[in-house]
C-alpha cells in the first residue's frame, strides 16, 4: 500500500508542478501568478477541490506522446466565494503556453455542466496561447464545445472572464459570450488576429497592447468591463462582482443586512445647478442615493455618457443605469445605448431590480451615428427596458426630452415607479428649439424676431420646462424633493419585490442586433 500510495503522491506533485520550475519563474518573471497561485488566491481558504487532476491529452502526432503533463494545461474544480460554491477553470501557461487542446476543453466542459446543475457561477481564468497548434481541428472542436456551452448557459447562472495573458483567434469568444470579461493591464491582451496578421492583410502596424490590451478594450471596443491594475486586484474583482448577484437565475441576490438609520440625504439638493445647460457628476447622485461606498462601476471608460454599474440600496443589490452630464451631456448614442442594453439584459436576467437615473437631452445627431445604426443600436436600450420583468424605477433629476424620454425607463414602456425632481424637464425638445419651430412665423413677423423668441421660449419653458405636465397625466407618479430620494427608493424595491410577470408563450424575442 505504501508505495501505491507514493505513486499517487509523486502524480500529484508532478501535477501541480504544472510545466516545471523554469516555465513558473519565467510566468513570475512576466508579472502573472500561475493558474494554481490564482485559483488559491480567488477562492476561499482551503475550499478549493480540483477535479481532473490527472488527465493527460491524446495526442500523438509531432511526438506528443513524449510530451504529456497531468492536467494537461488548465486547473479544473469547485470551491467557494465569501461561502458561496463556484466552480472554476483556470488555463495554465506553463504547460504547452495554456493551450488548448481536446482534453483540455473536456475538462473545462465537465465543470460548466456541473455549474449548470448545481446552479453556481462559473469563472474562467484565461491566459492561452490559443487552439493546441499539434491537435489541429480536435482543438477547434474543443472551443466550440466550449462555446455551445457558453450560449446554453447565458442567462442560467453568472458566467466570468479574466483575460490574465493571451487570449487570440477563436479563444476570445468563449469570453465575448461571457456576462462580464475583466483584463488584467499590461500582461493581457485579446484580439482576433494578432499583430502579424494584421500586417500581412491590411499592412497597418499596431503593438499587442494597441490592438487589444486592457486599454484598448476598456476605452475603444467595450470588449473589456472592468479593468484590473493585476493579477491580485483582477481576482478581487471578481470576487466583489459576485457579491452583487445571484447563484443562478432562479435565485434573487445576496441581501446583505442593513440598518435603516436617518434616510434624507439633504446633499442631493445641492447637485443638480440652477443653469439647465451647466454639468454635473451623475455619481454624485448615485452616491448620495445608495448605501455607503456600495457602488462597483461596470464599463467605467468606455461610453462615458452613460453609467451603469451595481449597488445596493437599503441591503439589496441594484443594477442603475444614468445618463452622466458631464460627457457630452449625456446624450444617447452608439456606444452608450449598447453599453446600459447589455447591462440591463444581465440585470433582467438574473433578478436585480434596476433603477434608471434620467437627464437625458436626446440622441446625438450627425452621420456618424446616423450611417453607425443609431436607430438600431438605440432601439436596443429600448427593447432591453421594455423587456425587463425585474423591478424597475426611475428618477428624473433634470431633463428628460424627445424619444429618449421614452427610452429611459418610461412608464410607458413598464416602469413601476417613476418620479422626478422639482427642477424636471420633460418635453419634446428644449424651449428654444422648440419655440424656433412652433412659433416661426410669429418670430420671422416680429419687428424684434430676437426678443420675440426670448418671450416664446420663455412662455415654452414656462408650460413644459417641469415635470408637472407629466405629473397630470400619471406619466410621474410623484414629484419628489431630491433629499427624499432615498428614502423613497427604499420603499419602492421594498413593494416590488415581489413582482411577478407573467409572459405570452414564445422562442424568444427578436431584439434588434
Ligand atoms: N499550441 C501549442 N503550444 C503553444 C501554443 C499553441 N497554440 N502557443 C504557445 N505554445 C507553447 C510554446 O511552444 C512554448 O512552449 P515551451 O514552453 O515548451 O517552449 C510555450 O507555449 C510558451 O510560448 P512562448 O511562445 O514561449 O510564450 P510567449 O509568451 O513568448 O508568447 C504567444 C505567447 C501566445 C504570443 C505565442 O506563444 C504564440 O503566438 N502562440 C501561438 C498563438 C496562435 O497562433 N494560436 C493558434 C491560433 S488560436
Amino acid at each position: 500500500m505504501d508505495s501505491k500510495i507514493k505513486t499517487l503522491e509523486e502524480k500529484i506533485a508532478k501535477a501541480k508542478l504544472g510545466g516545471g520550475e523554469q516555465r513558473i519563474q519565467r510566468q513570475h518573471q512576466n508579472k502573472k501568478l500561475t493558474a494554481r497561485e490564482r485559483v488559491e488566491y480567488l477562492l476561499d481558504e482551503g475550499s478549493f477541490e480540483e477535479i481532473g487532476i490527472l488527465v493527460t491529452h491524446r495526442t500523438t502526432d509531432f511526438g506528443m506522446d513524449k510530451e504529456l503533463f497531468y492536467g494537461d494545461g488548465v486547473v479544473t474544480g469547485y470551491g467557494t466565494i465569501n461561502g458561496r460554491l463556484v466552480y472554476i477553470f483556470a488555463q495554465d501557461f506553463t504547460v504547452f503556453g495554456g493551450a488548448l487542446s481536446e482534453t483540455h476543453a473536456e475538462k473545462i466542459c465537465k465543470v460548466m455542466d456541473m455549474a449548470v446543475k448545481m446552479g453556481a457561477p462559473m469563472i474562467g481564468l484565461n491566459d492561452s496561447g490559443g487552439a493546441r497548434i499539434q491537435e489541429g481541428v480536435k482543438s477547434l472542436g474543443g472551443y466550440a464545445d466550449i462555446f455551445h456551452r457558453n450560449v446554453q448557459t447565458s442567462g442560467v447562472i453568472p458566467q466570468i472572464s479574466a483575460i490574465m495573458g493571451p487570449c487570440a483567434g477563436g479563444a476570445v469568444y468563449s469570453p465575448a459570450m461571457t456576462d462580464f470579461t475583466l483584463m488584467v493591464e499590461d500582461t493581457s491582451y485579446m484580439f482576433v488576429t494578432g499583430p502579424n496578421v494584421v500586417k500581412t492583410v491590411t499592412n497597418e502596424e499596431v503593438t499587442s497592447e494597441e490592438l487589444g490590451g486592457a486599454s484598448t478594450h476598456a476605452t475603444k471596443s467595450g470588449v473589456a468591463h472592468i479593468t484590473s491594475a493585476n493579477d491580485i486586484e483582477c481576482l478581487e474583482d471578481i470576487k466583489k462582482l459576485l457579491s452583487y448577484l445571484p447563484q443562478n437565475n432562479q435565485e434573487p441576490p445576496k441581501q446583505i443586512p442593513y440598518t435603516l438609520t436617518d434616510e434624507l440625504r439633504e446633499q442631493l439638493a445641492n447637485i443638480v445647478p440652477d443653469n439647465p445647460n451647466k454639468p454635473y457628476d451623475m455619481h454624485d447622485v448615485i452616491g448620495g442615493i445608495i448605501d455607503e461606498d456600495s457602488f462597483y462601476e461596470i464599463h467605467k471608460d468606455y461610453a462615458e455618457n452613460i453609467i451603469v454599474g451595481f449597488a445596493r440600496i437599503g441591503g439589496k443589490s441594484v443594477g442603475i443605469v444614468a445618463n452622466q452630464p458631464l460627457f457630452l451631456a449625456g446624450v444617447l448614442d452608439v456606444n452608450s445605448s449598447k453599453k446600459a442594453a447589455r447591462f440591463t439584459r444581465f440585470c433582467d436576467c438574473f433578478n436585480i431590480p434596476l433603477l434608471v437615473l434620467v437627464d437625458v437631452p436626446g440622441f446625438l445627431p450627425g452621420t456618424d451615428q446616423e450611417w453607425n445604426g443609431i436607430i438600431v443600436h438605440g432601439a436596443k436600450l429600448l427593447y432591453a427596458l421594455s423587456e425587463a420583468t425585474v423591478p424597475k424605477v426611475t428618477v428624473i433629476t433634470r431633463k428628460a426630452y424627445g424619444g429618449a424620454y421614452d427610452v429611459m425607463n418610461s412608464k410607458h414602456i413598464g416602469a413601476d415607479l417613476n418620479f422626478a425632481w422639482p427642477n424636471a424637464e420633460i418635453a419634446v425638445m428644449g424651449a428654444k428649439g422648440a419655440s424656433e419651430i412652433i412659433f416661426r412665423k410669429e418670430i420671422k413677423a416680429s419687428d424684434d424676431p430676437e426678443a420675440k423668441l426670448a418671450e416664446k421660449e420663455a412662455e415654452y419653458a414656462d408650460k413644459f420646462a417641469n415635470p408637472y405636465r407629466a405629473a397630470q397625466r400619471g406619466f410621474i407618479d410623484e414629484v419628489i424633493l431630491p433629499e427624499n430620494t432615498r428614502r423613497k427608493l427604499i420603499k419602492a424595491f421594498s413593494m416590488l419585490e415581489n413582482k411577478k410577470i407573467e409572459q405570452p408563450k414564445r422562442k424568444h424575442g427578436n431584439i434588434p442586433l
